[in-house]
């Protein structure tokens, strides 16, 4: 019999991680290495020929842009900031959360004269929101509990994810404007998608219903 090679498919570790499984679960697949991984890494469903690996956001994009991995679930978030090279072919609806500008509530952006700070774990983001506002601001690139730069002085504001709102509301932080919305999204490698057309766009279609459904 022929070798085919297995599709590989890179999905982000974390919150997204449930979901995925439970739409791969929809359609078919074979998910039980992936729910029993232990500390394995590469993941089989030997009966579909599709192997998953889960790793961190960003790399999904570096595995799916160059090959290693055939698609990718990654969210809206991480795709703005690094916007890298691979077809985005479906919004899957989940995951849902907004890009904010925060701070404590006697932030005001448009108030005094000194550059405002804002802190960010996205600072491509940040760029592009304050330069279609048309202001100029200094970015601080932050990696983690971002709401702690303007309660502790070390920016006037950020630009971060918010989801249920509680870190905000716990950290007495407000909202000042939604920047855009976010959910997880499929990608494709590029000379995949020519590749293996039909096996692909077959995937695609199934998980296109089950969003459609509903998950
Ligand atoms: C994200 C984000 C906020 C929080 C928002 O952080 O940066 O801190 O989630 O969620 P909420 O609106 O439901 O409270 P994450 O948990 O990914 O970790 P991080 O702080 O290390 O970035």
């Amino acid at each position: 019999m022929e070798y085919i090679k297995p599709l590989r498919i890179a999905l982000t570790k974390g919150r997204l991680e449930k979901t995925a499984i439970q739409i791969f679960d929809k359609i078919g697949l074979d998910t039980e290495e992936l729910k029993n991984k232990g500390r394995k890494l590469v993941l089989c469903d030997k009966k579909n020929n599709i192997e998953f690996v889960l790793v961190k956001a960003v790399d999904v994009l570096t595995y799916v842009e160059h090959g290693a991995a055939d698609i990718g679930i990654v969210g809206k978030d991480t795709l703005m900031e690094a916007g890298k090279d691979f077809y985005e072919v479906l919004d899957l609806k989940v995951g849902k959360c907004k890009f904010a500008l925060a701070s404590i509530p006697s932030f005001n952006l448009r108030e005094g004269y000194n550059r405002k700070k804002i802190a960010s774990k996205y600072p491509n983001v940040t760029r592009e929101y304050f330069r279609t506002l048309g202001k100029d601001v200094e970015i601080i690139k932050i990696e983690g509990s971002v709401e702690l730069a303007p309660i502790l002085g070390l920016s006037d504001a950020i630009v971060d994810i918010v989801e249920t709102g509680t870190t905000l509301k716990e950290n007495g932080l407000i909202v000042f404007e939604e920047i855009s919305d976010i959910s997880a999204r499929m990608i494709v490698n590029r000379a995949s998608m020519k590749m293996r057309k039909d096996e692909i766009k077959d995937l695609i279609n199934k998980v296109q219903n089950v969003v459609e459904e509903g998950i």
